[in-house]
């Protein structure tokens, strides 16, 4: 049976459920409760949203049930080697976290060697598993589903490998990180295989829509007046600009205004370089929509 929905498969409660929502909103998509809680309906777009466990993601999508996927990098990395895989579309640069290897604060640390022997618990073993032998350590993996950071004080394994967003977890638990593992970011991945053709066009627009809100995040539109003669000077500074926007100011020779996309952040000591190379009158605005 061929369905005239999409489906988009995310995370139900935690991590990146609040963000994944918030993409789909900012992307135009209205988003509805439906009749129970495995689906959320999309009103003006032919869009189903499944909602459930992070785990589950990649095998839904790598399966077809669900079309794409919204899931952090982690749980993506973490499948079963062989597992049949999706395919990745787009880092979406949210849910940033770092997955770790920690210890008791007062234990002694002398590099990725003296692990080997250590008994390491972890929710995610098959990543620290590449890791360590990537490192050429022999160690011992306890695998926990959930409160790796109280192996320590329970005796069951000194070490932890786990993931690290504000650092919280580690400090109330006395335990410093050592070493990262892997970076991580919420992730937009699609089934491997060729999608029905009706879906295919609703599965593009939301793609390029995703990618429009991903680029604008964090995106600055800037304004300025300048000496003509600061251009080149001017330029060099803006972060992440392509070409400027360079218009006359009406009766001055000498001066311009400066118009630029930042794809990076511009911070106050942006600014101030920009002041120090002859700018004046610098506006920093917001940018709803790029495409
Ligand atoms: C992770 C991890 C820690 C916490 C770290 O759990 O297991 O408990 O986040 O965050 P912090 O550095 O901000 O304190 P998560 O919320 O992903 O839930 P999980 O138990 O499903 O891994
Ligand atoms: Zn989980």
């Amino acid at each position: 049976m061929t369905r005239e929905r999409l489906r988009l498969a995310m995370q139900k409660s935690g991590r990146l459920a609040d963000a994944s929502l918030d993409l789909l909103r900012s992307a135009g998509l209205s988003v509805t409760k439906g009749a129970n809680e495995l689906f959320y309906r999309i009103d003006n777009a032919p869009i189903d949203v499944l909602r459930v466990r992070d785990d589950d993601i990649p095998t839904l999508v790598a399966d077809g049930v669900a079309d794409l996927g919204i899931v952090g990098l982690n749980v993506l990395e973490e499948r079963e080697a062989g597992a049949r895989a999706p395919q990745e579309v787009m880092r979406l640069g949210f849910g940033r976290c770092t997955l770790k290897i920690a210890l008791p604060e007062k234990a002694a640390y002398g590099g990725t060697y003296s692990l080997d022997g250590a008994r390491i618990a972890t929710s995610y073993p098959h990543i620290l598993a590449r890791f360590l032998d990537a490192k050429g350590v022999k160690a011992e993996i306890v695998h926990m589903h959930g409160a790796v950071e109280v192996a320590p004080r329970l005796g069951l394994a000194q070490v932890i490998c786990d993931l690290v967003s504000t650092g919280a977890t580690l400090e109330t638990n006395g335990l410093a990180a050592v070493e990262t593992v892997l970076e991580s970011e919420a992730v937009l991945i699609r089934a491997p295989k060729a999608l029905a053709p009706a879906l295919t066009p609703v599965a593009d627009t939301f793609v390029e829509r995703v990618r429009g809100v991903t680029a604008s995040r964090g995106a600055k539109y800037v304004m300025m007046n300048a000496p003509r003669a600061a251009l080149p000077a001017i330029s060099a500074i803006l972060p992440g600009a392509g070409a400027p926007t360079v218009t006359p100011l009406a009766g001055r020779d000498d001066a311009v205004a400066v118009h630029a996309v930042c794809q990076e952040s511009v911070f106050w000591e942006t600014l101030e370089r920009l002041k120090a190379a002859g700018a004046s009158a610098i506006l920093v605005l917001p940018i709803e929509k790029m495409m």
